[in-house]
């Protein structure tokens, strides 16, 4: 059921719900989030349950403000309070080591607890609904089943579980695409996942320089967003040139048959054919990140068997968005 966050007695509906030990559909600026009350065992295997996800991909504990931090994290590096101070509320996710008592299940039992506080006004008024009985950290990963295209608008979320989940509805998510995630773990500040919230702006907050997973030894923390392939369609995705999709195109002629393509260019009137369905792509990092994974969701409610997309510039303002597509094209 999908109940309005611009009506204050569904806000605390929802947070009621929450504290029950319900599941609840809840928008954020990034992408809508399947939530539940991260101390409550119960309540957030049910969320791995809905999702088909492994008990050990860890979540995202989403919380009303700073000062709840310390109510999840045993430990807060100098580096990670300046990034909350610079960045919350807003789309970033740090991982930081885990009180041994708090959120081991949604923690997917790692000794790490990833926490981030969200800037949707709805949001914060659920969390801070929630922290006045009692309920501190939110849990939430992504309200998609696993492995597929995150939600941004209540209507997603609802095509993912049904009627029977209770939705918020915030409107259009803002940013479209899922936060940041820093490690905050490992003494200095590692990119786990590129975000709206870009490796320059992390650079300069805390003064360090980024490093990246892979320069680090293996027993790197799990993040389901960062295996290679996610975020994918029912329909084959494929990256691709603007000169490769217009010499592909050119070859295919009038043969066109349920395929899709998001480009920069519009194809001539010639190629643009019955069997082909074309989609602008915005030529802003931010408005494509907007739109991304409302387009993947669009082709395939048109049935479209293939998806070609332009390759987005290879500069710093693209990573995040290319990371995405990388993955939905794997
Ligand atoms: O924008 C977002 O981050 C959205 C909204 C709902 O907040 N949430 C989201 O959650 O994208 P999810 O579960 O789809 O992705 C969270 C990622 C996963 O890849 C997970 O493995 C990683 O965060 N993660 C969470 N806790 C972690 C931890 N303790 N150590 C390492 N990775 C962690
Ligand atoms: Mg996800």
């Amino acid at each position: 059921m999908i109940i309005s966050g611009n009506n204050p007695g569904h806000v605390q509906q929802a947070a009621d719900a929450l504290s029950a030990g319900e599941l609840l559909g809840l928008p954020t600026e990034t992408v809508y989030g399947l939530a539940a009350d991260a101390s409550n065992e119960s309540a957030v295997a049910k969320i791995f349950k809905a999702k088909g996800r492994p008990s050990n991909h860890p979540l995202i504990v989403h919380v009303a403000s700073v000062d709840e931090v310390k109510k999840f994290a045993s430990e807060v590096p100098d580096f990670a309070h300046k990034l909350m101070t610079e960045f919350w509320p807003g789309p970033l996710t740090l991982i930081l080591p885990r009180r041994a008592e708090m959120a081991a299940v949604a923690a997917g039992g790692q000794n790490s607890v990833g926490l981030r506080c969200p800037s949707h006004p709805i949001a914060l008024e659920v969390l801070k609904a929630c922290a006045e009985k009692g309920v501190w950290g939110v849990a939430a990963p992504s309200a998609n089943l696993f492995g597929r295209v995150s939600p941004t608008t209540a209507a997603h979320v609802q095509s993912e579980f049904g009627q029977d989940l209770l939705i918020l509805d915030g409107g259009e998510c803002d940013v479209g695409i899922e936060s940041t995630i820093v490690d905050c773990t490992r003494g200095v500040p590692v990119l786990l996942r590129p975000g709206q919230i870009s490796r320059i702006q992390i650079e300069q907050a805390c003064d360090l320089k980024l490093v990246s997973p892979d320069a680090l030894s293996s027993d790197a923390p799990r993040a389901s967003g960062t295996l290679e392939s996610h975020y994918a369609p029912s329909a084959q995705v494929r990256l691709m040139s603007q000169a490769e999709w217009q010499k592909a195109l050119t070859a295919l002629g009038p043969h066109t048959q349920n395929l899709a393509l998001w480009s920069v260019d519009k194809p001539s009137q010639e190629l643009l054919g019955a069997g082909l369905f074309w989609r602008l792509m915005p030529t802003s990092a931010s408005q494509a990140a907007h739109e991304l994974f409302g387009a993947l969701r669009d082709f395939d409610a048109r049935g479209v068997r293939t998806i070609w997309i332009e390759t987005p510039p290879d500069t710093p303002e693209w990573e995040a968005v290319r990371d995405r597509l990388h993955r939905a094209a794997a």
